[in-house]
């Protein structure tokens, strides 16, 4: 399924085999990893973007989507539904390369999956964990209409450094 946005040339579609190479250029960036879980490589190699595009998204086409600018894979963004008593949340993940940062970009594709996760995915509520560190992503999740719901003092360590990290959370309306 494709996803439009409100951006032109902007979509969210699956993710395809021949995206490997232009996704592991753009995710080999350390601007990027030093805000991601540690399990995000890197370096991030083409072998690295093959196994995430077979493992992950190509099986599970609903919740994980290759951010596409003018046919090109410049980023990922994708709901993780969850299991048991949580099986009606889905946790939020994303990134963007960064030539293509402060444009708008990721809010406008966090609208359209949060949009697509309650109206198709039978998801009531949408929710994300950020760095406290991370302004540019908390701003992101503000200006897509989530809500912080904690605060979690020292809850991370990245590189070697404590950080705090934030929650934040969007309801079905
Ligand atoms: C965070 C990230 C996803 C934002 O993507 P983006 O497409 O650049 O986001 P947008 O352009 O939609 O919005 C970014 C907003 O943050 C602001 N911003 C970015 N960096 C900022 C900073 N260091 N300080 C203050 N504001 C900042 C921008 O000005 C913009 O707000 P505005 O529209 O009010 O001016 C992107 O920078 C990224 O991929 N970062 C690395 C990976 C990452 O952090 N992933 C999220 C993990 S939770």
């Amino acid at each position: 399924m494709v996803l439009k946005t409100g951006i032109d040339d902007l979509v969210l579609r699956p993710f395809r085999g021949e995206d490997a190479g232009f996704y592991s250029r753009y995710a080999n960036n350390c601007n990027i990893w030093k805000f991601m879980r540690d399990e995000f490589p890197h370096p991030y190699t083409y072998n690295h973007a093959v196994e995430y595009i077979n493992d992950v998204c190509i099986p599970n086409k609903g919740y994980y989507f290759a951010i596409d600018y003018q046919g090109i894979a410049i980023g990922d963004i994708h709901i993780a539904k969850q299991t048991d008593i949580l099986r009606l949340s889905g946790f939020l993940g994303y990134w963007i390369a960064e030539e293509f940062w402060g444009k708008g970009f990721v809010t406008e594709a966090v609208k359209t999956i949060t949009r697509h996760a309650f109206d198709n995915l039978g998801l009531i509520r949408v929710f994300a964990r950020v760095f406290a560190n991370n302004t540019g992503s908390i701003r992101v999740l503000e200006k897509a209409g989530y809500e912080r719901e904690g605060y979690f003092k020292n809850a991370i360590i990245k590189e070697g450094v404590i950080l705090d990290q934030l929650q934040y959370a969007k309801l079905k309306p």
